[in-house]
C-alpha cells in the first residue's frame, strides 16, 4: 500500500454528488499528475487527499491510518495543499503569507526560530518572489500570487504535495520553471507529487503517473502516459478529435488537436451587426 491512497470515495456537496467509490493511489514517490475536463472532480479528489472535504462514504488513508484520524497540525506537517482558489488576508505581505507555512512546525514556546527564515527565505527563491517579499499580496499580477501561494506550500516542507493547476496565470516561461521546480523535488528530494493541469503535453512530459478523470469522477485510465494516451482516449474523455504524435523533444505524447472545419452558413453564430439589420 503507498502512503497516499483512497478506497471506496463518495464525493459529494449538498446537492451534487461528484464521484462515487472511486479509489485511487497515489505511488510513492511518484509525480502525479491528474488530467479531464472542466467539473469532472479533480479539486474535490485533491480536497478528499488532503482532509479539506469529508467523503460521505470511503477513505482516505495516509501513512497505513484513516486521514481523519490524525490532528490537524499533524495532517500539515505530512503533506501540502495549493488549493485552485485562494484568498489572502487583506493587507498581509508576501513574507508575511508564506511564513504561514510555518505555522505547523512551529513549537509552543519558541515561536520563530532561524530555521524557520531560512526555509521561507529559501522557499521565496524557488518560485521566484524573494525581490516581492515586502510587497501586498493583493498588489500582485495573479502569476506572481500564484508563486507566492506556492511558495507557502513549499515552506510547510511537506514530503507530499497536492498542486491543484499550480501554473494557472503563468506566462510559458513560469509555467515550465514551476513545473521543473515540481520534477526538482520529486527526483531529487524524493517528495510525493499530485498535480492538476490542463495541459495535457506539459502533463505528459512532466508525469511520472498519469490519471486521467471523466466527468462523475470516474477514472478513466491511469500509467504511464506513454502507455495511456491515445487519440481514442482522448476524444472519448474531452470530445475532442486530434491527434498523437511523439513529443520531438522528449518523445513524450503530444496531443495535436484536428483543425477546424468551419460550421456551415446555417450554424455560424449571427454577427453583432446582423442583429442590428434584423
Ligand atoms: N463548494 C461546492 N459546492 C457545491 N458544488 C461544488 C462545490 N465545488 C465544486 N462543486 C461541483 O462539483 C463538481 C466537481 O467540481 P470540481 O471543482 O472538483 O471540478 P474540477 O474537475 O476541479 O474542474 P475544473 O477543471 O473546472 O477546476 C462540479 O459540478 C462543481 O460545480
Ligand atoms: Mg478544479
Amino acid at each position: 500500500m503507498t502512503r497516499l491512497h483512497a478506497e471506496h470515495l463518495t464525493l459529494a456537496y449538498e446537492q451534487t454528488t461528484v464521484a462515487t467509490d472511486l479509489g485511487v493511489e497515489i505511488p510513492d514517490g511518484s509525480f502525479t499528475v491528474i488530467v479531464g475536463p472542466n467539473a469532472c472532480g479533480k479539486s474535490t479528489l485533491l480536497k478528499a487527499l488532503a482532509r479539506m472535504l469529508k467523503p460521505k462514504a470511503g477513505g482516505v488513508y495516509l501513512d497505513g491510518r484513516l486521514i481523519s484520524a490524525y490532528r490537524s497540525r499533524e495532517v500539515a506537517r505530512r503533506l501540502g495543499l495549493l488549493p485552485q482558489t485562494s484568498i489572502a488576508p487583506n493587507g498581509i505581505t508576501v513574507g508575511d503569507l508564506v511564513a504561514r507555512g510555518r505555522y505547523p512546525h512551529q513549537k509552543l514556546l519558541k515561536q520563530w526560530s532561524s530555521e524557520d527564515e531560512a526555509v521561507v527565505t529559501e522557499s521565496m527563491r524557488l518560485t521566484g518572489v524573494l525581490d516581492l517579499a515586502d510587497r501586498l499580496v493583493d498588489e500582485l499580477s495573479g502569476g506572481q500570487r500564484q508563486r507566492v501561494w506556492l511558495a507557502m506550500v513549499l515552506a510547510q516542507q511537506t514530503s507530499i504535495l497536492l498542486l491543484d493547476e499550480p501554473t494557472t496565470f503563468l506566462d510559458i516561461a513560469h509555467q515550465v520553471e514551476v513545473l521543473d521546480l515540481c520534477a526538482d523535488l520529486h527526483e531529487d528530494g524524493g517528495h510525493t507529487l499530485v498535480a492538476v493541469l490542463h495541459d495535457l503535453n506539459q502533463a505528459c512530459r512532466y508525469a511520472t503517473h498519469l490519471i486521467v478523470m471523466r466527468p462523475g469522477g470516474v477514472i478513466a485510465a491511469q500509467g504511464d502516459p506513454s502507455e495511456i494516451i491515445t487519440a481514442g482516449l482522448v476524444e472519448e474523455v474531452f470530445g475532442l478529435p486530434c491527434r498523437v504524435i511523439d513529443d520531438p523533444e522528449t518523445g513524450t505524447p503530444l496531443i495535436v488537436p484536428n483543425r477546424r472545419v468551419r460550421k456551415s452558413e446555417h450554424d455560424r453564430p449571427v454577427a453583432v451587426h446582423e442583429h442590428a439589420a434584423l
